[in-house]
C-alpha cells in the first residue's frame, strides 16, 4: 500500500472565479461590501446605512457589474463599469429621486457629480472596484480589472479610465502596473471634509489609437 503525502493546500489565488455579474444569493453581500469599503466617501451624500443600500441597489442594478467569488461560493470582490450613455444622468436622476425624494435627490444628486463622471464615446469607465479585506493581495483586483479590459477590447472601446484618490496609493500602485496612465488630476476643493479626500487622479488605459 502506498502512502500519499497530504497535498498542500490549494494557494487562494486560483480559489475564486470572476464572472459577469453578481450570483443573486451574493447580492446583498455585493452592496454591503462597497458600502463598508466607501462609506468614508458617500457616508454625507448618500445618508443612513438604510437609505444608502436602497439607492445602491437601484443605481448598481443598471450598470455592468464583474464580481469574484471563492470556490465555497463567498463573494471576494466586484467591479463596476460603464460606457458611453447619454441618458446616464437622467437615469441617476431617477434612482437619487426614488431613495430620497425629489429636493434630497437633487442636493445629493448635486454632490454626488463631484465625485461621477460619464466616460465619452470610445472609453469605458471603470466606477468602483472593491476587494474584500479578507482575500486582498491575492490577484483578486488584477482580475477584476482583467475581465473589464477583456469587454473593452470586444466593445472596441479606445480607452478604460478611472478616478483613483491621490493618497491611495496601493490602489494607484495596481493601476500603473497594469498599464493605467495618469491622465488628469482633480480637486474636490472645499468639499474635502464631506468626502473625506481632496485630490483625485483620472487614469486611462489605452486600447486602440485614437
Ligand atoms: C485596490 C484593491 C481593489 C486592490 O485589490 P487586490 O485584490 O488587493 O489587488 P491585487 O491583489 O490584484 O493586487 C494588489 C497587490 O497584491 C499583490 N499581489 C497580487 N497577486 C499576488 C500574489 N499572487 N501573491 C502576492 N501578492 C500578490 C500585488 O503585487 C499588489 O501588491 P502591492 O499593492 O503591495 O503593490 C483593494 O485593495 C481594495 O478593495 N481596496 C479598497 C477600495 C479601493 O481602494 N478601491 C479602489 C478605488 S479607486
Amino acid at each position: 500500500m502506498s502512502h500519499s503525502t497530504p497535498r498542500p493546500p490549494l494557494s487562494p489565488i486560483k480559489d475564486f472565479k470572476i464572472q459577469d455579474g453578481v450570483p443573486s444569493e451574493n447580492m446583498d453581500s455585493a452592496y454591503l461590501l462597497f458600502w463598508k469599503t466607501f462609506a468614508r466617501k458617500l457616508k454625507i451624500p448618500l445618508g443612513s446605512q438604510e437609505k444608502a443600500m436602497d439607492f445602491l441597489r437601484r443605481s448598481i442594478s443598471s450598470r455592468s457589474i464583474v464580481s469574484a467569488t471563492s470556490r465555497s461560493g463567498q463573494l471576494l470582490g466586484v467591479a463596476t463599469y460603464k460606457g458611453y450613455n447619454p441618458n446616464a444622468l437622467n437615469e441617476e436622476l431617477k434612482h437619487l429621486f426614488a431613495t430620497y425624494g425629489k429636493i434630497g435627490g437633487i442636493l445629493r444628486g448635486i454632490l454626488l457629480s463631484q465625485l461621477d463622471h460619464q466616460p465619452k464615446a470610445g472609453q469605458m469607465m471603470v466606477e468602483s472596484i472593491c476587494v474584500d479585506e479578507s482575500a486582498r493581495s491575492q490577484g483578486v483586483g488584477r482580475s477584476l480589472l482583467g475581465y473589464i479590459k477583456e469587454q473593452a477590447l470586444r466593445q472596441g472601446v479606445e480607452m478604460v479610465i478611472l478616478d483613483v484618490i491621490k493618497k491611495n496609493e496601493r490602489a494607484h500602485r495596481l493601476y500603473a502596473r497594469l498599464g493605467y496612465r495618469d491622465l488628469k488630476r482633480h480637486s474636490v476643493g472645499i468639499l474635502a471634509p464631506i468626502f473625506g479626500f481632496k485630490d483625485s487622479i483620472r487614469m486611462g488605459l489605452r486600447l486602440q489609437p485614437q
